[in-house]
């Protein structure tokens, strides 16, 4: 199974889709945080979901990555259920969780560390991997002499280890300035064209989901569900001249009325 996902991973002829969530929907108590939500995630695809805070977008991830059982409803990784079960996508949190007396090689190899022991082979991956994306110089630095965007990089890289086709990323670049999150969407994209993965990706910036997404999935507030699914038709390689686009414009404004109507609710 995994090894034919694999090879047509490599050729990219299956475009077909890796994720299907199903009436999926969590409560917590009394308090409905994701009202049931159904959509389908195509392979090599990268879709943005935007939504006001607090409307269950991280709640949401962590169906996905197994951390939380659905209270109904299923998620499927290529037509396998795998509602509550971890260990089958990346998941790159919304706090990095670097461990501060870890290297960054250190930090990148920590997947093996907690489950079977970093070998060689890790740490040559990870060094490559590493270098390949500009935090070479940086292997045997502490997470505390990094700056945000270096400490993003990282925390990615450690994702990327794992080697899962799908990875979820909660806003990654949150916390970042405007300039150092310009060039880490463009590393971003990058990586993921690079390493073709799929990517499910959480931003509350609709520009920056608009210049990285093939696809955007709208929420409502809580408890949220998707009420928009755009088509981003904008080509590749995305360039900063698109940012003032009629198409990207277009986008713009009609996720962000959506938005502002939900919230005026
Ligand atoms: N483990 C939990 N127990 C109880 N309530 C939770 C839990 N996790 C999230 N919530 C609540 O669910 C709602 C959605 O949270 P979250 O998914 O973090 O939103 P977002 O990521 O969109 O900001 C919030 O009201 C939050 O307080
Ligand atoms: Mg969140």
């Amino acid at each position: 199974m995994r090894l034919v996902s694999l090879s047509l991973y490599i050729e990219r002829v299956d475009l077909g889709p890796v994720l299907t969530l199903s009436n999926t929907e969590k409560t917590f108590g009394a308090l409905p945080a994701v009202a049931p939500t159904s959509f389908t995630i195509n392979q090599g695809s990268f879709v943005s979901i935007v939504g006001p805070s607090g409307c269950g977008k991280s709640t949401l991830f962590n169906m996905i990555a197994g951390l939380e059982a659905p209270s109904a409803g299923t998620v499927q990784l290529h037509g396998a259920d795998i509602s509550g079960r971890t260990g089958h996508v990346g998941y790159m949190l919304q706090k990095d969780l670097l461990a501060p007396w870890r290297t960054v090689l250190g930090n990148i190899t920590m997947g093996a560390h907690l489950t079977r022991g970093v070998t060689r082979e890790d740490e040559e991956r990870g060094s490559s991997l590493a270098r390949q994306y500009g935090l070479g110089e940086f292997l045997a630095h502490y997470p505390n002499a990094l700056s945000g965007g270096m400490r993003q990089r990282v925390a990615l890289m450690r994702t990327l280890m794992t080697d899962h086709e799908l990875l979820l990323l909660d806003e990654p670049f949150g916390a970042l300035d405007a300039q150092t999150r310009f060039e880490m969407q463009r590393w971003l994209l990058d990586v993921w064209q690079s390493t073709q993965r799929t990517v499910l990706f959480v931003t509350h910036d609709v520009d920056e989901a608009i210049f990285l997404s093939d696809r955007i999935l709208v929420m409502s507030e809580r408890p949220g569900r998707v009420v928009l699914d755009l088509t981003i038709d904008l080509p590749r390689p995305r360039r900063t001249a698109m940012l003032t686009d009629t198409a990207f414009m277009g986008a713009k404004r009609e996720i962000l009325s959506l938005l502002h109507h939900e919230s005026g609710e």
